[in-house]
């Protein structure tokens, strides 16, 4: 009896943890790879972890539970005509991250 009271408690409390787990995704995603993007420019390897110290998920997912998203327009040019480049530069501009914004190889790093 005492075991099964045990083994209730352990399953009960596996539950409650894999319930309240989220999934945050990588610390660090390749969006080259990610967005099959072609192109010369070195892979842009996201500090997605230290994104999430900094912003909700929602200002970049479309749900808390984050995911994969489409961004609207192609990825392509140095300016912010690029999709990527207006997903990424319009955050940094809002928040007044001006260090990181025109510096290409704060970004293309892979
Ligand atoms: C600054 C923007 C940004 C923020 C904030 C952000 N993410 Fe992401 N997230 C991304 C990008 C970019 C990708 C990779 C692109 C894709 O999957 O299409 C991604 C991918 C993911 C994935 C897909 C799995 C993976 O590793 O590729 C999950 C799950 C995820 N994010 C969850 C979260 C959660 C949960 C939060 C909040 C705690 C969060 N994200 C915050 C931009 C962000
Ligand atoms: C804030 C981050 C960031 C900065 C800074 C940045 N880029 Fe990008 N760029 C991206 C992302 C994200 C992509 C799409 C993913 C990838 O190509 O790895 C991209 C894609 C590109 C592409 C299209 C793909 C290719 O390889 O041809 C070009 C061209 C480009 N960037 C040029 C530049 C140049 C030139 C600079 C500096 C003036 C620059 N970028 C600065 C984030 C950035
Ligand atoms: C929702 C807002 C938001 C979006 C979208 C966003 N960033 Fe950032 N990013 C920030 C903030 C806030 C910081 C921290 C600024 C500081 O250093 O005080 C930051 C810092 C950075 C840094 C410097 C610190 C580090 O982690 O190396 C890089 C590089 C960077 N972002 C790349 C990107 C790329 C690439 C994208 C697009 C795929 C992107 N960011 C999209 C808000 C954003």
């Amino acid at each position: 009896m005492k075991k099964i009271i045990l083994f209730s408690v352990v399953c009960i409390f596996s539950l409650a943890t894999m319930a309240i787990a989220v999934n945050n995704g990588a610390a660090e995603i390749n969006l080259k790879d990610t967005w099959k993007v072609e192109g010369k420019q070195k892979a842009v390897i996201f500090t997605h972890a230290t994104h999430q110290t900094n912003n909700q998920c929602i200002e970049c997912h479309a749900t808390a539970e984050g995911g994969n998203f489409t961004l609207p327009g192609t990825i392509a040019g140095q300016n912010d005509d690029n999709a990527a480049h207006n997903f990424c530069w319009t955050c940094h501009t809002k928040k007044n991250n001006t260090k990181v914004k025109k510096i290409c190889t704060r970004c293309h790093k892979g």
